[in-house]
């Protein structure tokens, strides 16, 4: 019998029977790319069986999750802050699990109320204003810093890095100061593994073939979860779970390798080019820009794995419910049908309000027998029945509770479409090209010769 998945999806409002032929997809646009489904799959559990796919294996990885508790465990029993220095995929993963599962005003709460863990800050840019505003409020001696690069080349990484670990030594002198530093990069290779090395910095691994945005479950997203005391272990078990569930189940029961599927029809059929992701919870709005960054670099692509001009690619767009139907609502309901939209929704809530009985007016008693959680959750039922009646496509993702494990099942289920999707669109889903001529151009103005 097929497990039940820890996490579920629901595409019926994509299709043409609900939407209308014009925007919705046919039985006839369905059946006519399904070989092309499952030739994808079977590439893709072949690529999986030699490891092409490695960061999809990661929840399996040996030792990793004690060797990170074990430091989470150093850095709590040391510091009052953790500093995490990073930037896109270094730093988006560890960003969506702070947002999604640390008590949501954390920093704001005692020692005591965070569970005797440090206060944790993010530099995922390179504001000068953002980060001397950080210094002039936390204690730099009381801080440890946790610098994660891939390539350990990163220039605004480099340049987060060097500001700090300068301040640092001046406050506390060089020698305390390399107690301080946590270096998460290549296991062998760049500036910061070789700086680790002299300086004697602590350093963790990213694995041989795993790059930022799929590195959700390496050290790059399990150490500043584990130091706020998130239970790591239910996140990968999540992860675990989900994949042991597309492992047993049919084509049409993966919900990933259909989501997949359906963006790539809404593309090639519908010419539909933009993705919106609309969660219905403030704690899932880190995991919508998590989502942005995975989709836009590994699908947005000029050529594929043939060589051959493709310029693929759908955009990410991030709205939140339900604040954003006051704003981009409009666009979806009534603007270019070039969109899909993909609802995100917390099945039971943490901790609800109850709505009182203490107006009488007649603008409150729609009110009465309602949570704040109950509205939230009308109204995202209000919003996809609205748009599906005006022939909107949309689809929806429902995580019965938020947490660890639920949230560990989500991260994995993203990486997996993703990387589904671009093997139907034949494009690679682990390199940016684009990124690099950027790069480029920027060592070439700041007048640092290419390597
Ligand atoms: O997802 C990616 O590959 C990128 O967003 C990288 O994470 C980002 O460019 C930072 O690279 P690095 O981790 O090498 O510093």
């Amino acid at each position: 019998m097929t497990p039940s998945p820890p996490i579920q999806w629901n595409y019926q409002n994509m299709m043409a029977d609900r939407i209308g032929a014009k925007d919705g997809i046919t039985e006839e646009e369905y059946k006519i790319s399904f070989p092309w489904l499952k030739e994808v799959y079977q590439n893709f559990i072949q690529d999986r069986t030699v490891g092409r796919v490695s960061c999809l294996d990661l929840p399996y990885a040996d030792g990793v999750v004690e060797q990170v508790t074990a430091l989470a465990k150093e850095v709590r029993g040391q510091s009052d802050f953790f500093l995490v220095l990073g930037i896109g995929g270094s730093a988006l993963g560890g960003i969506a699990i702070q947002r999604a599962l640390y008590p949501v005003h954390y920093n704001l709460l005692s020692k005591k109320d965070r569970g005797g863990g440090p206060k944790i800050f993010f530099i995922e840019n390179i504001d000068p204003d953002e980060i001397a505003s950080l210094l002039d409020v936390i204690s730099l001696g009381k801080t440890t810093v946790n610098v994660v690069s891939k390539s350990g080349e990163t220039l605004e990484t480099l340049a987060q890095f060097l500001l700090i670990e300068n301040a640092l030594c001046k406050k506390i002198g060089k020698r305390a100061a390399s107690t301080k530093f946590i270096i998460t990069t290549d296991p062998t290779a760049g500036t910061l593994r070789k700086i680790a090395e002299k300086e004697g910095y602590r350093t963790l691994d990213i694995p041989e073939g795993v790059g930022g945005r799929f590195s959700v479950f390496t050290p790059v997203g399990l150490l500043p979860a584990a130091v706020s005391g998130v239970d790591i272990r239910q996140l990968l078990s999540g992860a675990n779970d989900l994949n042991y569930y597309f492992n047993k189940c049919s084509l049409e029961e993966n919900g990933a390798l259909m989501g997949g599927f359906f963006a790539y029809l809404s593309v090639v059929h519908k010419r539909r080019n933009i993705q919106v992701i609309f969660p219905y919870s403030e704690r899932l709005v880190g995991v919508a820009g998590w989502w942005c960054q995975l989709w836009a670099e590994s699908l947005g692509k000029a050529r594929n794995t043939e060589d051959k001009w493709v310029w693929t690619g759908e955009t990410p767009i991030s709205a939140r419910g339900v604040s954003d139907q006051h704003s981009q609502l409009q666009l979806y309901m009534e603007g270019p049908y070039d969109k899909t939209i993909q609802f995100v929704r917390v099945e039971s809530v943490a901790c609800d309000l109850p709505f009182p009985r203490s107006r009488t007016e007649e603008a409150f008693r729609l009110f009465s027998d309602h949570t704040l959680g109950g509205l939230l959750r009308i109204e995202q039922e209000a919003i996809e029945a609205t748009l599906t009646t005006a022939g909107r496509p949309n689809c929806r993702i429902t995580l019965p509770r938020l947490d660890a494990y639920s949230l560990g099942a989500l991260l994995y289920f993203f990486q997996y479409q993703t990387v589904l999707t671009a093997m139907l669109h034949r494009v690679n889903p682990f390199d940016q090209p684009g990124v690099e001529v950027g790069k480029m151009e920027i060592r070439k103005r700041l007048g640092i010769r290419k390597k």
